[in-house]
């Protein structure tokens, strides 16, 4: 089978077409590098011997992707080509909805008229905003998300059970936690733009001296240490969810099926112990202050990640510390290019 991959030399794309392939699926890549470079598509080859067809267009381009669509039979779609910063999109929300809304509707109109099913969606743990309990499973009820890009996942969502619905389809809305570290073999990892906002890639810059400290934001929060608590999941676990969860459409008998999961570890973690085990996998030291709260952040969340591990028998079994041996790694190999 031929699996559209869409964003698919991004961060987690990246990992998912190398366990696709070596699953045995034929992948077309499409990634307009916005947020990649050309060298992880070299890598992708050099991990799987294998070479996908690649196409850098901007999935807004309709008649590009019809093109595409015209050249080879396609039998699903895992979709990762989005905006993704959290800030930003408070600053440019037009075009993020523009980008990650257009994009996805142009897809599924294709995929409606050439009658085309199985798609799975990246969604994210932000759909649920501050949940009441924890953990949380997929009947965590979602509050508005804080962010114009928590929005565009729920609108996301929204289009594809409709979709779905409508159109009798087979789709799979998965919220990601937090996705953290790099490919064994540190040839695939995230490719940080600018100053990171998120944890690990500015915890792993500052251990590189290319960050003087890192900045924890606030150690008031209701928690055992007072950091706050997030589900890290190891980034190659969570591309084997994927192909776990395309599997499970592809040999569902229903015409119509909207499946919703959770991928996390189960467990969580606070900064103060992520920074720590980074320093203990790595044996490297990590300086860091105590800053204010960072606007918009929440106190606590992680997964109840039970539906996946009984639908996909998928699990996240990778510890914090093999995840954050990686990311160093992935370091090493990002400054030996420079
Ligand atoms: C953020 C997004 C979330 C998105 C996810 C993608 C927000 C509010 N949420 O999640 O929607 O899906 O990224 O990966 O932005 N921290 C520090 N110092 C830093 C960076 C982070 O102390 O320099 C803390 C944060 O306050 C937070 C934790 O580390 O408690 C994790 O932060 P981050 O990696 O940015 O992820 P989230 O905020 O959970």
């Amino acid at each position: 089978m031929t699996i559209l991959v869409t964003g698919g030399l991004g961060y987690i794309g990246s990992h998912t077409v190398v366990e696709l392939l070596n699953n045995h699926f034929d992948v077309v890549i499409v990634d307009d590098l916005s947020n990649s470079e050309k060298f992880i598509l070299d890598n992708i080859e050099e991990v799987t011997g294998k070479s996908p067809v690649y196409y850098p267009f901007d999935l807004k381009r309709r008649e590009l992707l019809t093109q595409l669509l015209d050249a080879h039979k396609i039998d699903g779609c895992i979709n990762f080509a989005a905006f993704k910063a959290v800030g930003e999109s408070q600053v440019i929300p037009l075009d993020y909805y523009e980008n990650n809304l257009f994009s996805l509707i142009n897809i599924l109109q294709e995929f409606k008229t050439r009658n085309i099913s199985n798609f799975i969606f990246s969604s994210s743990c932000t759909v649920y905003g501050q949940a009441d309990e924890m953990p949380i499973d997929e009947n965590t009820p979602l509050k508005e998300a804080e962010s114009s890009y928590g929005k565009t996942k729920q609108m996301g969502e929204s289009i594809l059970k409709d979709f779905a619905t409508a159109y009798h389809k087979k789709v799979s809305l998965l919220r990601y936690f937090n996705p953290i570290g790099a490919h064994p073999s540190a040839k695939l990892g995230e490719l940080p733009i600018g100053v990171p906002n998120n944890l690990i890639p500015y915890v792993t810059q500052t251990a590189a001296g290319i960050r003087e400290k890192l900045s924890i934001w606030g150690d008031d929060y209701p928690t055992p240490d007072g950091t706050a608590i997030r589900d890290y999941i190891y980034v190659v676990d969570l591309a084997k969810a994927h192909v776990a969860a395309l599997k499970k459409l592809i040999n569902d008998p229903s015409e119509t099926v909207i499946d919703i999961f959770n991928l996390g570890t189960g467990k969580g973690s606070s900064v103060l112990e992520v920074v720590h085990a980074f320093e203990n996998a790595n044996q490297v030291s990590v300086p860091y202050q105590i800053c204010e709260r960072r606007a918009g952040d929440i106190t606590i969340a992680y997964a109840n990640a039970d539906k996946a591990e009984k639908e996909l028998g998928w699990k996240a079994d990778t510890s914090l510390e093999e995840a954050l041996r990686t990311t160093w790694e992935w370091q090493q190999y990002l400054e030996s290019r420079n």
